[in-house]
């Protein structure tokens, strides 16, 4: 008994004394996270010199790998960090930065590149040069008021998100977990956004991708495994950090523990997050001889062997921040529910715990958020462990030693860092529209882009006579007479249907 007591009294100690250090940690990074992601914006930023007004460079690092390029996807997830700063209102000097980034993205949308212009194409190009030309190079293809730039975007969502793509990483050219969850969100968002705007000609459309988005969404799941597959192809087993940046990058609290758009506290996403962390335990040695239970550094994918395939600062802040906006909702909804998916991920945490719904004022509440709270720190206890003194974030660290590798200054570590540390403060979210959703029962794909074709007929006619058209596509009822469309007399005698 007394041993038993020293134990837990010796295992609180250490929990306190990585919640101290974690606090220290969280204290001294965030103002170099801040300054280390805004020195890699033009024009002013210190490190990134040559790049126009707005533009983010993704590092500085110019040989082995060379990243002093602008990505869409990268700048749009940093500056997804400073609106949500300047939107909170934790920094209003952001507003000129912001309104250089809109201006940016705006020209580079009209930038003719490898993957044709503005309306062949060329929105699903990656990355361009940080003079805002196009980078001409092979790559992996493809990929002011504030309104028309948006809804270009929009609407090359809606179109293209049945086709092919590269993933996050820019290796598998297939179809993404990361890409349509990111996808689902944008076209639920952005309806609402056209609705509270009076720019609704092309809400309907938008709800219906959006319904086939989260369709698919679904099918990534991946019930024996009890992990969400990360692409459709690449010949990998599938777990990828891809899936645990997706669950905080469309989190929601308004949604809840909501597992069709696997929401961070989710069963599936809970399963995922344990299958995920666990295929790093034993491949990287700055992992060995810490618990089955216990956090530890994390990359990409296990099979990874980019620049050594090594632990990535970004990946393992992922994990923490997965498991902060779980605590989150938990906390806001005074309780959590284990089911049978997510029961061995609760099962590190309280061997003895059964599926069941648990409420705030129990103890096994207590003691699983409180265990949990203690393994997310323990994510950034690992990040501090491996940031060099001076809080320098690089891409990776090396999985033999910690120390960092690959390109310096990453963009996207610093703007990581900050969204990690947010949700440990539990930061007020935003919701954007994945509270209540229902899953079509049945998917449907989408063949690529349309256009409005009217048909005009001059005929004249009696009253009681009317006009229609069927023809050879769906849209046209495929050669039905019974359902065939009706023209409208609004203009007669020109009978017309759009
Ligand atoms: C960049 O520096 C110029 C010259 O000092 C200044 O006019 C401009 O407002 C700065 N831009 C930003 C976004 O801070
Ligand atoms: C297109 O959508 C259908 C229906 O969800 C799905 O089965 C198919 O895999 C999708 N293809 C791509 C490339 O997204």
């Amino acid at each position: 008994m007394r041993s038993c007591i020293l134990l837990s009294l010796g295992l609180l100690g250490s929990a306190l004394a990585q919640t101290t250090s974690v606090d220290t940690y969280v204290a001294t990074e965030s103002p170099i996270a801040k300054a280390g992601l805004l020195a890699n914006i033009g024009p002013n930023g210190s490190k990134s010199s040559g790049a126009k007004a707005g533009v983010v460079i993704a590092s500085p690092s110019t040989s082995n790998p060379n990243y002093l390029y602008t990505w869409v996807r990268d700048s749009s997830l940093v500056f997804k960090v400073l609106v949500d700063q300047y939107t909170a209102g934790t920094d209003t000097s952001l507003r000129g930065l912001i309104d250089d980034f809109v201006t940016a993205e705006a020209t580079l949308q009209q930038v003719t590149n490898p993957s044709g212009s503005v309306d062949t194409g060329g929105l699903g190009e990656p990355k361009f040069n940080i003079d805002e030309t196009a980078f001409t190079d092979p790559w992996g293809r493809p990929h002011v008021t504030l309104w028309p730039i948006i809804q270009l975007d929009l609407n090359y969502v809606a179109n293209f998100w049945n086709q092919s793509t590269f993933d996050l990483w820019e290796e598998v050219d297939s179809s993404s977990f990361w890409t349509t969850a990111v996808q689902h969100r944008s076209l639920r968002e952005g309806s609402s956004l056209a609705t509270r705007i009076g720019q609704t000609s092309s809400v309907a459309s938008y709800k219906a991708q959006a319904d086939n988005l989260l369709c698919f969404l679904q099918t990534y799941w991946n019930p024996s495994g009890h992990y969400i597959t990360a692409n459709t192809g690449g010949g990998r087993s599938g777990i990828d950090s891809n899936t645990v940046l997706a669950s905080i990058h469309t989190f929601d609290p308004a949604a809840g523990c909501d597992a069709s758009t696997f929401q961070p506290c989710s069963d599936k996403a809970l399963s995922n997050l344990k299958a995920y962390v666990d295929s790093f335990r034993s491949i990287y040695s700055i992992n060995n001889g810490i618990a089955s239970n216990g956090a530890v550094a994390t990359g990409r994918y296990p099979e990874d062997v980019y620049q050594g395939g090594n632990p990535w600062y970004l990946s393992t802040m992922a994990v923490a921040e997965q498991l902060y906006d779980a605590l989150y909702v938990w906390d806001t909804q005074d309780s959590l529910t284990v089911t049978p998916i997510s029961l061995p991920f609760f099962q590190l945490f309280d061997s003895a715990i059964q599926s069941g719904t648990y409420s705030s004022s129990s103890s096994a509440f207590t003691t699983l958020t409180s265990a949990i709270r203690t393994f997310a720190d323990g994510f950034i206890a690992i990040h501090a462990k491996y940031t060099p003194s001076g809080g320098a974030l690089a891409e990776q660290f090396t999985k033999s030693n910690g120390a960092p590798t690959s390109a310096v200054d990453l963009t996207w570590s610093y703007a990581a860092a900050l969204t990690g540390f947010a949700a440990r403060s539990a930061t007020n979210v935003a919701s954007w529209g994945a509270a209540g959703l229902t899953v079509p029962a049945v998917c449907n794909s989408n063949s690529g882009p349309t256009v409005s074709v009217t048909f005009n007929v001059d005929a004249t006619t009696v009253l009681g006579e009317n006009i229609y058209i069927t023809g050879s596509v769906d849209a046209l009822s495929n050669w039905s007479p019974d359902s065939a469309l009706e023209l409208s007399p609004a203009s007669y005698p020109t009978w017309s249907s759009t």
